[in-house]
């Protein structure tokens, strides 16, 4: 069979549809492009509406395409699977499996299964009691340089604005040996970049699915595993952010110095409001530790503008935060109100114009910042792992993409005619563009 794969949200997804594509490979399946699939596979976001809508429109756009094969099937997976369930078969008909995040590690045989009876269809929407182990399904060629592996799924936090609690259910921490042996099969395979995934990993261990090991020490013993030479997390919440976490920044040299810590507003009251369990303060104390523990970290966050009951206060409180963290990037967001979520029945709602221009001042100010730091970052020499080829070319030197310790992106050219993929370089920043640094690679020898 012929399938395409096309996903939507977070890195956990982004994360599940590498799992699935593997594993059909390896069931004899060919990955196509869209217009030449014979199945479609939809890995969903529900967080906000705007990826919800885009999964529907999608759906359409198959649906009106003339059959290429009358067979042809699709399949919804991940948040949005989760939350509208069945009824996606009474509207598209097409759809004959749905999954969630718990179902993607039946996924593969489900797919087989359907492809062989036409006018099945199945449902794989229950939410199970452990964190769902699957088969690594390696392939046999070469992996990428980096990879990452979940070690946990679903969150216990109900912040009053996220859906994820309802459609990614209860917090399960996956064991620490399952975790370790991954880490260890990829760093043996080649991978030298390992980040770890969860809703919130702080608090990775502190659920009763849990083998009782903490975060820190989860992190320690990836730290040790041979090859591995960064380490990333993602993403943490603060009000479980240990201190123990925070002084491992300073001590493990693979550790990444870089940061996302989520804070989603300024303002003590919204905060409150939005059930994160800290304040203002708490937030600028973390990121005073963090920086104590290691000066050099780079801290990004979220951030939501027109949360019920924002005021033009409380905005002003959120943008002076930004001034205070000093924030090198930052995804922000129009609140918007999702499904039996708490914050659908706050009142009183910020209008919509508002909210929009809450955020084109945020965004206004969060690049301020951005620009300043990739500013401060030329003229040093940093190692760059390599990536690909760059798109961006000065002249005919060749030029290739990569990231710093703390992830920035650096294009960089390179006198020669070796393959840098998945490469350590050392590169000289030369000069900051709007999201990236462009730098030249450092001759050795
Ligand atoms: N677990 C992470 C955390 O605690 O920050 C990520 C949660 S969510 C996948 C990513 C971001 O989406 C959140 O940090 C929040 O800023 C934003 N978000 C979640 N629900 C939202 C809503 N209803 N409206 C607007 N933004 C929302
Ligand atoms: Fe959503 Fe809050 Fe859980 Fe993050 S910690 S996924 S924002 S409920
Ligand atoms: Fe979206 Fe689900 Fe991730 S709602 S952000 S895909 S957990």
């Amino acid at each position: 069979m012929r399938f395409h794969v096309t996903t939507f949200g977070c890195q956990m997804n982004v994360a599940d549809s590498d799992w699935l594509t593997r594993s059909l490979v390896s069931m004899g399946w060919e990955p196509a492009p869209e217009n030449e699939a014979d199945v479609f596979i939809l890995n969903t976001c529900s967080v906000r509406e705007k990826p919800e809508l885009k999964v529907y429109s999608l759906l359409g756009r198959i649906a009106d395409r003339p059959p290429r094969n009358p067979d042809a099937f699709v399949a919804v997976g991940g948040c949005v699977a989760q939350q509208i369930g069945e009824a996606f078969w009474n509207r598209f008909p097409m759809v004959r499996l749905v999954f969630g995040s718990d179902g993607v590690a039946a996924a593969p045989q489900a797919l087989a299964k359907i492809a062989d009876n036409p006018g099945l269809r199945i449902s794989l929407l229950d939410f199970t009691e452990t964190y769902p182990e699957r088969s690594p399904a390696w392939p046999d060629d070469a992996l990428p340089g980096r990879a990452f592996v979940n070690i946990m799924q679903g969150c216990d936090n109900f912040c009053a604005y996220c859906i994820v609690p309802y459609v990614r259910g209860r917090q399960k921490s996956r064991s620490s040996a399952a975790v370790l042996d991954e880490c260890r099969a990829l760093a043996g395979r080649g991978v030298r970049e390992i980040t770890l995934l969860g809703q919130n990993v702080n608090s990775y261990g502190l659920d009763n699915q849990s083998d009782g090991t903490s975060f820190a020490a989860l992190l320690r013993r990836v730290a040790e595993v041979e090859g591995v030479r960064r380490i990333r997390f993602t993403t943490s919440h603060p009000k479980d952010l240990a201190d123990e976490v925070i002084e491992l920044f300073g001590t493990l040299d693979n550790l990444c110095p870089s940061l996302h810590l989520p804070v989603q507003s300024g303002s003590d009251a919204v905060l409150a409001r939005m059930g994160r369990k800290y304040d203002r303060a708490a937030y600028l104390e973390l990121v005073d530790k963090l920086r104590r523990a290691r000066p050099d970290i780079a801290l990004s966050t979220d951030l939501i503008t027109g949360f019920p009951g924002e005021t033009e206060e409380d905005f002003a409180a959120t943008l002076s935060l930004l001034d205070a963290v000093g924030f090198e990037s930052a995804f922000s967001f129009m609140y918007c109100d999702r499904p039996g979520t708490a914050a659908r029945r706050l009142e009183p709602k910020v209008p919509e114009d508002v909210k929009a221009e809450r955020l084109a001042r945020l965004q206004v100010r969060i690049n301020e910042h951005k620009d300043r730091a990739l500013a401060a970052r030329v003229g040093r020499t940093e190692e760059i792992f390599v990536e690909g080829p760059s798109r961006i070319a000065r002249g005919e030197v060749p030029s290739w993409r990569g990231r710093d310790r703390a992830g920035r992106t650096v294009n960089f050219e390179y006198p020669g005619k070796d393959d840098l993929a998945w490469t350590f370089q050392q590169v000289e920043m030369v000069v900051a563009k709007k999201h990236s640094l462009w730098g030249k690679a450092v001759r050795h020898g």
